[in-house]
């Protein structure tokens, strides 16, 4: 799990005194790894936002990333709910019961009867709300299901459930990024740690492909070095701040209104920063 950056890190953790603040060690060496860039325009993409910890932040980052790609990049987009514990969608977006994941994969050629229109170039397609029926989803039924969609849509963009299951670890494979997100706390940071661990040792996702953010982030809690550099096998890729004012129900009532909070300013900083998006370029 070591990789370059991860050593640079330790060398930069030697050096620095042990009460810096882990935001400064993110902004000189937490960014990834070099040349890591992806070519958003060109490429038809799958991003999965997935966590072992409940209430991180992964359906509010999951949408706020899609809404993204809806203003900047204008191509079509698909929010895409793997969660059945039960989810949030059907709520957030007021998806009827009989449109959901469920009949997407046993008709997969006519998934889009299934979808919603959520917003502008932004479509929906709500998860199982059974938990049991998502444990019995066959093997390839969610390869066959996203051959059909990554047909329509350039960007796939994956809401997960707390508990990854087969579905869940079928899309991971697919996936061309995993947003991995932990709270701003140390029990939080080393069990996401552990779960990418799993993914990687267990489940052979590869590393490289896997970015390490962690929300909710307040000014007030401070980490030692000392304490993250026992538990963090990986670089930090982002750090999100809270935002008292952000609510995911802000969805239910006006989507285009989430513009506007420091959270998606927040997204959009991490995704602009990191990708060289050019605001002039009109596509
Ligand atoms: N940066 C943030 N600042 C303030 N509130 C946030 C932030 N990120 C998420 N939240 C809030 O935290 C709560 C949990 O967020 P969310 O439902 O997106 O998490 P989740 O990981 O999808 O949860 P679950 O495990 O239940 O699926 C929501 O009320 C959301 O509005
Ligand atoms: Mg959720």
């Amino acid at each position: 799990m070591k990789s370059l950056a991860n050593s640079e890190q330790n060398i930069l953790i030697d050096k620095v005194s042990d009460d810096i603040e882990l935001s400064n060690i993110s902004s000189i060496n937490f960014k990834g790894l070099p040349g890591d860039k992806n070519n958003y325009y060109d490429k038809k993409l799958i991003i999965t936002i997935v966590s072992n910890k409940g209430g991180v932040g992964k359906t509010s980052i999951a949408i706020a990333v899609a809404m993204f790609f809806s203003k900047e990049i204008k191509k079509k987009i698909l929010l895409l709910e793997l969660d059945s514990s039960p989810g949030d969608f059907g709520v957030i977006f007021d998806i009827e019961n009989n449109k959901s994941l469920e009949l997407a994969l046993r008709f997969p050629e006519k998934y889009n009867e299934y979808v919603k229109n959520i917003y502008k170039n932004v479509d929906a397609l709500k998860g199982m709300s059974n938990p049991l029926i998502a444990e019995n989803i066959k093997k390839d039924a969610v390869n066959l299901l996203v051959d059909f969609i990554s047909k329509d849509y350039d960007y796939i963009i994956v809401d997960t459930q707390t508990v990854i299951n087969g579905p869940v670890l079928d899309i991971l494979k697919l996936s061309d990024e995993i947003l991995a997100i932990s709270e701003y706390s140390l029990e939080s940071i080393a069990r996401v740690s552990s779960l990418i661990d799993t993914l990687v040792k267990k489940f052979s996702i590869p590393e490289y492909k896997i970015k390490f953010i962690v929300n909710k982030r307040k000014f007030l809690h401070i980490f030692k070095v000392w304490d993250i550099s026992k538990i963090i096998k990986m670089p930090i890729y982002a750090f999100i701040r809270f935002d008292g004012k952000f609510s995911k129900s802000k969805f239910i009532f006006n989507k285009g209104s989430i513009f506007n909070t420091r959270f998606f300013k927040e997204i959009k900083k991490i995704f602009k920063k990191n990708i060289g998006i050019n605001n002039d370029v009109e596509r």
